[in-house]
């Protein structure tokens, strides 16, 4: 080994056009060998053909996309592991809630993101310029991380009866899938001080997203399982009111795709969540006002999903917010 490659270098040094000729036919790429082998091991895997057919499809959309015809599919279907950390109560009940509490929350995130939400009509008429749509779509996944069949759901009973922020580690270890083909949202009876989520910010070269967390065994979405779901439509799952619309999780997968609060968590004008089209507010907005509030001399954008107001009062992501999202992703 090392005498043909000292030999190769010698080459390379002395021959240069001899050289170049050498090492190209020895470049190799393992790629179809180690294809042919997983094949031969499990036949049920795809083959080639099969690739290139849902390759084609896949082009054939994209190509429909990019000339104005929306309708065949999303941009982005981003695949969703959802793990209930329970108390070991039947399914459907307290810590260990329904499928039906699950796809609630599904269906809430694939209106909000669109713009699809019902409650669009309640954004000011001074924010509908910048009102925007994302071309996303969620998925309870359909294949395990062995490619098995699943639906997305995976229930594990935990070591505690509740948990804080600070045991982010352990439950998230009691279950996880691949970060980098999924994305993880822990629902878990969570108690500390009244926090009801939070997110694993996602590693870019964006501003205000310097400081986030490398660890891709902790990537996803946090959320007390009485703020996931939504009652919208009769259900009659048990969520605390405030929080009975299922915004945690679009306001918490907003920070999984790089969103800041809006005000820039400082309590002054010139916090800032390094989006232009959300407006400046000093400190959060809390509750539901019933009418425009003004700060930093103009009214606040108390309505976006990134401030704190109460489920019922959330129904806008900005352009400007919209474009992050897509950078990041
Ligand atoms: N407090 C949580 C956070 O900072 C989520 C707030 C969500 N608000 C809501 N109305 N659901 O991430
Ligand atoms: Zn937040
Ligand atoms: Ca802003």
């Amino acid at each position: 080994m090392i005498f043909s490659k000292s030999r190769l270098l010698l080459l390379l040094t002395l021959l240069p056009g001899l050289a170049f000729r050498v090492s190209w036919a020895q470049e190799k790429c393992g790629t179809v060998a180690y294809q042919e082998i997983r094949l031969h091991r499990n036949p049920r895997l795809e083959n080639t053909d099969q690739f290139e057919k849902w390759m084609k499809d896949k082009l054939q959309s994209r190509l429909k996309t990019l000339s104005g015809d929306r309708t065949q599919s999303s941009t982005y279907t981003i695949p969703v592991v959802v793990h209930v950390i329970h108390n070991g109560e039947p399914v459907g009940t307290g810590t260990n809630i329904s499928d039906a509490q699950i796809i609630s929350q599904i269906n809430v995130i694939n209106k909000d993101f669109p713009r699809n939400n019902l409650d669009a009509v309640n954004t000011p008429p001074e924010f509908l310029p910048v009102a925007g749509s994302m071309d996303i779509e969620f998925a309870l996944a359909k294949q395990d991380p062995e490619g098995l069949a699943t639906n997305g759901i995976v229930r594990v009973q935990g070591t505690k009866n509740s948990w804080a922020m600070v045991d982010n580690d352990t439950f998230k270890a009691l279950s996880y899938w691949p970060a980098e083909n999924y994305l993880n949202i822990w629902v878990i009876n969570l108690q500390d001080g009244g926090l009801i989520g939070y997110t694993q910010l996602p590693v870019s070269n964006l501003p205000g997203l310097e400081d986030s967390s490398t660890d891709r065994l902790t990537d996803g979405v946090v959320i007390y399982y009485r703020a996931f779901g939504t009652n919208d439509g009769g259900g009659t799952f048990d969520l605390e009111s405030r929080f009975s619309k299922g915004r945690t999780a679009t306001h918490e997968i907003g920070h999984f795709f790089g969103l800041r609060h809006t005000w820039g968590d400082i309590n002054s004008c010139s916090g800032t969540d390094y989006v232009d089209d959300t407006p400046t507010q000093i400190g959060s907005t809390s509750g539901c006002p019933t009418q425009a509030e003004v700060s930093c001399s103009h009214d606040k954008m108390f309505q976006n999903y990134l401030d704190y107001t109460d489920d019922g009062c959330m129904n806008i992501f900005t352009l400007g917010q919209v474009a992050r999202m897509t950078t990041v992703l």
